[in-house]
């Protein structure tokens, strides 16, 4: 018998589209999640947009193949790069991270300012820029290159983390002329939730803090609220909802710091060649 719950391919260039993941466990638990983390070809955050382009497509194509019937583009950088070439290849609905991030902060925004951090390629494409603009809002970019790899070391709460955090934000507030008055940061990058109690410490005080992971999972769903799957049968509503993993890389490394992003351990994760 087949599924009427829908299933929701969630793309990312790794481990940390498991924040998103984790928002959209929380908030639409009753959907089946196939992830798919390109570990094998990260970091996408100092790629061109061709190479991001590229990765995104097999890693979407490949998620829609196994039965995705809405893709989430959790990766900020392949959101901003590639987000158009996705949703032009795919013959399901297409969600990407920037919009509802800078929706919501829109809405959060009282000084019309923003400030948004994220990796290279996010701040160079000024998607967020460009989004928050076309709805009346001036952002600040910041790239924090060194803030991925910090956090995959796992360096959440470590001196380095803060120091380095306090150096990229200073950078940001303390510009009076441009944002200044900025009164929202956006959290541009997947793995930035793990370290948000550290960038709540190190922004100034008056800052509201907005995670694009969560924005997104609302979108979604509120999405998947405006179009149940249908009825479903009484065991397939008793039936808990199925995760599954696909990993380019070792499995065992994503189990291991992919359970840090999900906040739970991760059983099982299928390897995959895109070029077989
Ligand atoms: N997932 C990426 C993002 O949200 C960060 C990691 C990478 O550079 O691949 O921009």
């Amino acid at each position: 018998m087949t599924s009427r719950r829908v299933c929701v391919g969630v793309f990312d260039s790794g481990f940390g589209g498991l924040t998103v993941l984790k928002a959209l466990l929380e908030l639409s638990p009753d959907s089946d999640y196939i992830y798919f983390g390109d570990t094998a070809r990260l970091p996408y955050g100092s790629k061109s947009a061709a190479t991001v382009a590229k990765y995104a497509l097999e890693a979407t194509q490949y998620l829609e193949r196994n039965g995705a019937q809405l893709l989430v583009i959790a990766c900020n950088t392949a959101t901003a790069l590639a987000l158009d070439n996705i949703t032009a290849a795919s013959s399901v609905p297409v969600v990407g991270v920037v919009e509802p991030g800078a929706a919501c902060a829109a809405l959060v925004s009282k000084t019309r300012r923003v400030a948004v951090i994220g990796t290279e390629a996010t701040v160079a494409s000024h998607a967020y820029l460009k989004a928050l603009a076309s709805r009346g809002v001036e952002a600040e970019e910041k790239a924090c290159p060194l803030l991925v790899p910090l956090i995959e070391e796992g360096w959440i709460e470590h001196p380095v983390t803060e120091q380095v955090a306090r150096i990229y934000l200073d950078e940001v507030f303390s510009d009076r002329e441009s944002a200044g008055s900025a009164d929202v940061l956006v959290l541009g990058c997947t793995h930035y939730p793990l370290i948000r109690p550290l960038l709540r410490r190190v922004a100034p005080p008056r800052v509201k803090i907005v995670d694009s992971a969560e924005s997104t999972a609302q979108v979604v769903s509120d999405q998947l609220r405006a179009k149940p799957p249908g009825a479903a049968s009484e065991q397939e509503r008793r039936r808990v909802s199925r995760q599954t993993f696909f990993a380019t890389d070792s499995v065992a490394k994503f189990q291991h710091l992919g359970a840090r992003f999900l906040g739970r351990p991760i059983d099982q994760v299928h390897h995959v060649d895109l070029r077989e």
